[in-house]
């Protein structure tokens, strides 16, 4: 009896695979190179002054991210970091570059909840304007809502938003307008996965690592319902930062892999790179935190919803 149930869950399983879409987007992304990657001040539980990088080790890390990154068939856009902004290694946050539904490419930027990262965005809003986007944005220099793009992932057609610690409940209804997309808002509550990108990542068309602990009740239950096959993280497995990965096709490059984690994603068919960014850990964030990705496009990754929709639990 037992042995048929296992039989029949592997074929429909194997047969499953076939049919779930890779993520038509991860393909290029923008990084930072981090020249002046320091711990200069404390704005999440991992920063600590008294535990700074070691730069010859972070670089080599860091470039041996950009290898796995290129070897797994992504492109990269390098920007250089700025002196004054210590944190601008975390790409992700910058803001979010997609193609919107009338053909423009666009940026919308970052609002950044904390003064002392505030700066990284007028660099990325030149930076996107060389490559041909339209800068966009919610708020600047302390005014408006608080946006984070580590808060910002294309889930299914919808825009999922995580807000509470960075983003602003706020800043959700301008980012849907914006872009003419619907927001889908969760909130979060824990305090070490202060953004969305630490307790979320889209694997393929149906599956993603969720940690549900890091949200309130009703988003928990929200984002789980989003999911048709999660993979549901524990608090200590969230905390490994292995949900903060990149995925690449089939590839999923990640800091940190609980064997449990391992076991479904190979199940599912997907080749795990393990990456050692210790250093680059130092100011609170992994490989997804350190990438920000370029491809994103509005009718095929998000659907259009003209002047915006929000749906909150
Ligand atoms: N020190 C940075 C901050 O607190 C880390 C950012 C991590 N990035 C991320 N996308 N989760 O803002």
């Amino acid at each position: 009896m037992t042995l048929v149930q296992e039989t029949t869950t592997g074929l429909a399983g194997g047969l499953a695979d076939e049919l779930v879409g890779e993520l038509a987007w991860g393909r290029s992304y923008a990084v930072v190179s981090p020249d002046h990657f320091r711990v200069d001040y404390v704005i999440n539980p991992f920063m600590d002054p008294a535990d700074q990088p070691e730069p010859e080790r972070t670089r080599e890390q860091w470039h041996a991210m950009l290898a796995a990154l290129r070897d797994a068939g992504a492109r990269v856009d390098v920007l250089r970091q700025r002196p004054d902004s210590p944190d601008m290694v975390y790409a992700m946050n910058l803001g979010i570059a997609l193609t919107l539904a009338d053909g423009r490419d666009a940026f919308l930027a970052s609002h950044m909840r904390y003064a002392e990262r505030r700066a990284e965005t007028t660099s990325a809003a030149s930076w996107a304007e060389s490559r041909g986007r339209v800068v966009l944005g919610v708020g600047r220099d302390g005014v408006g809502p608080h946006l984070e793009a580590g808060d910002l992932f294309a889930w299914r057609g919808d825009l999922v938003a995580g807000f509470g610690p960075r983003t602003e409940e706020a800043a959700l209804a301008p980012v849907a307008a914006a872009l003419d997309v619907r927001v889908r808002g969760l909130r979060i509550v824990h305090p070490a996965m202060y953004h969305l990108d630490l307790a979320f990542c889209p694997l393929d068309d149906r599956r993603a690592m969720v940690c549900p602990a890091a949200f309130d009740a009703a988003s928990a239950a929200a984002l789980l319902d989003l999911v048709p096959e999660p993979l549901v993280l524990t608090e200590e497995e969230a905390l490994t930062f292995c949900a903060n990965a990149v995925v690449v096709g089939r590839t999923v490059l990640m800091p940190a892999c609980p064997p449990r984690v391992r076991e479904r994603l190979e199940a599912w068919g997907f080749r795990v790179v393990l990456l050692d960014l210790s250093e680059l850990h130092k100011g609170g964030g992994s490989v997804r935190c350190l990438t920000n990705p370029t491809d994103l496009v509005v009718g095929r990754d998000l659907d259009v919803v003209p002047g915006g929709a929000v749906v909150l639990p």
